[in-house]
């Protein structure tokens, strides 16, 4: 409610700025509980307004800004492209709170690490640019698309389709500027600078190709006639039918038209050098930091994979991601389990045995106050051409995230991601193996071979049916207290699921729900 009211209290400041018709409709808007729905949730574009930005939030450091010209509190959103246009280009990016952590990942890896300075942030609501711009992330936010009128149509179902329409708008201001505009979602990484490699120079839209067709989430126009006809036309259908069509959509709609009629010219980049989701990651077997290098991509799409909780995963898990919110990597105080799954893949109940060491994982590092760095899995379905597999691949990442935390684990590649300090990383215990009544099954079945763990320290617990108790696992951890990386051989029956341990039923209960089975794609 609180909430609310300060909104409120802020659009009564938009009042004396002529804006009396905008607060009415938020008021309206508070009235169907709009905002509550999340940062998902916007009303859809108004037919004429104004491309109104505002800075709002914190002011920008005058280092970060310094070619900007945005000074005023109100500026037209061209005033803003303008002001970060060099060499007659522009890459623009739309963004709502819902994605601010993958927007200050895309600045890092990309815009900052190759010094592309030609860039700017459109915020499309009131909370993204302030908390963009305590990165140093240049941001405006656009009054348009917020508290203005707004038909009736169901918000819950509608608001998606309209938010990606707005993208066309904010394209169709760069180019009736006259400058070349690329627009990229946030859930894009670029290796190269792009410019370049948009060598069709009489084309209007160089744009990457998705499985059947454009990609809108990443595309280059350049300020020609048909280009803004194209823009303008599939704006038109946005405002019409945006509730039902999506903006990749109506813009392929409207190519499909322009292009029969030889009125554009398109070029479909290259997934050699473009790649979408399934090529980079998939059909490129990069599923972990250590997968080799993809030395001719100038940039990948992180799609195809549903839940935003599973994109950021795998960015992380393939070594692409660079945000450092609440020192997730530089952190110096806080103390890892890391563990493996050595058994392979053959072994026929291994989805059980993983979920397990997974679970035992979980359960140490919850004794230990420490944070479990993920093993690799192996494949739980027959494979010719095994590979290790990450989490997404057997659980959904959405589920786990909710249930354990997205804080309280790492990912797999945590240890080489380089922002994480090298006296975390060169901090580890030497090789620690628990043993279990499982253990020593495995061994009998002959997957697992004790004896030839060599520099291995070997822990017994009393009762191997029990597993260790809490104060056998206080005790032999207690001389690596000090120590970052606790490492351990495998953790396979440490704890069984089903028993119950000195943890209590709530976290028990918790943790299966973790467990969500899930495949690759997250579908
Ligand atoms: C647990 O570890 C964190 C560091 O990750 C530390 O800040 C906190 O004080 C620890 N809690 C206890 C109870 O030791
Ligand atoms: C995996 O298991 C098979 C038995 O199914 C065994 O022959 C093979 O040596 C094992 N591979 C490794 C690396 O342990
Ligand atoms: C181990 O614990 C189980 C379950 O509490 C118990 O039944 C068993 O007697 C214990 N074994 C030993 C050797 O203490």
């Amino acid at each position: 409610m609180k909430h609310q009211k300060l909104k409120c209290r802020r659009e009564l400041a938009y009042l004396t700025l002529g804006f009396s018709a905008a607060c009415f409709m938020y008021m309206v808007l508070i009235q169907y509980n709009y905002f509550k729905v999340g940062n998902e949730m916007y009303p859809p574009p108004q037919v004429d307004f104004a491309d109104r930005v505002t800075l709002g939030g914190p002011a920008l450091p005058s280092a970060v800004d310094a070619r900007a010209t945005i000074t005023s509190s109100f500026v037209g959103l061209k005033e803003a492209i303008r002001a970060r246009v060099i060499g007659g280009a522009i890459v623009l990016v739309v963004v709502d709170s819902g994605y601010i952590e993958m927007a200050i990942n895309l600045h890092r890896t990309s815009f900052e690490k190759l010094q592309i300075d030609n860039y700017l942030f459109v915020g499309i609501d009131h909370q993204v640019c302030s908390g963009l711009r305590l990165h140093g992330v240049v941001c405006v936010t656009h009054e348009g698309f917020m508290g203005e009128k707004n038909s009736d149509s169901n918000w819950g179902s509608t608001e998606f389709m309209q938010k990606t329409h707005f993208k066309t708008r904010v394209v169709l201001q760069g180019l009736q500027l006259g400058f070349q505009v690329l627009i990229t979602d946030v859930d894009v990484v670029f290796f190269k600078n792009p410019f370049p490699y948009f060598t069709c120079s009489d084309c209007d839209i160089e744009i990457s190709n998705d499985i059947s067709e454009g990609n809108s989430g990443f595309y280059l126009a350049r300020p020609t006639s048909p280009a803004r006809t194209l823009h303008a036309s599939a704006w038109e259908i946005g405002k019409v039918a945006g509730d039902r069509i999506s903006n990749q959509k109506a813009l392929n709609r409207m190519l499909e038209n322009m292009q029969m009629k030889n009125e554009i010219k398109i070029k479909f980049l290259s997934k050699y050098l473009f790649p979408n989701g399934v090529d980079y990651f998939e059909s490129g077997h990069r599923y972990f930091a250590d997968s080799p290098a993809c030395s001719q991509c100038v940039m990948v799409h992180n799609n195809w994979i549903l839940t935003k909780a599973a994109k950021v995963y795998r960015f992380k898990e393939t070594g692409l991601w660079l945000n450092d919110r609440h020192q997730y990597y530089s952190s110096t105080d806080r103390k890892y389990i890391l563990f493996a799954n050595p058994v392979n893949s053959s072994y026929e109940d291994i989805r059980k045995l993983e979920k397990n060491a997974l679970y035992s994982a979980l359960h140490l590092a919850k004794l230990l106050n420490r944070t479990v760095i993920l093993p690799r899995f192996h494949s739980y379905k027959p494979c010719t051409f095994c590979h290790d597999h990450p989490l997404n691949s057997h659980y959904s990442i959405a589920s786990f995230d909710k249930y354990v935390g997205i804080d309280n684990y790492r990912e797999n590649s945590f240890l080489s991601n380089p922002l994480v300090p090298s006296g975390v990383v060169q901090s580890t215990s030497p090789q620690l193996h628990i043993r279990t009544r499982k253990v020593d099954q495995l061994v009998r079945a002959q997957r697992y071979e004790i004896d030839r763990l060599e520099e291995t320290l070997m822990l017994n617990p009393s009762n191997l049916t029990l597993g260790p108790s809490r104060g056998e696992v206080l005790a032999f951890c207690a001389p690596y207290s000090h120590v970052s990386v606790l490492r351990f051989h495998s953790l396979y029956g440490v704890y069984e699921m089903e028993r119950g341990h000195d943890m209590g039923a709530a976290y028990d209960a918790l943790i299966s729900a973790a467990f969500k089975r899930g495949q690759y794609r997250q579908l």
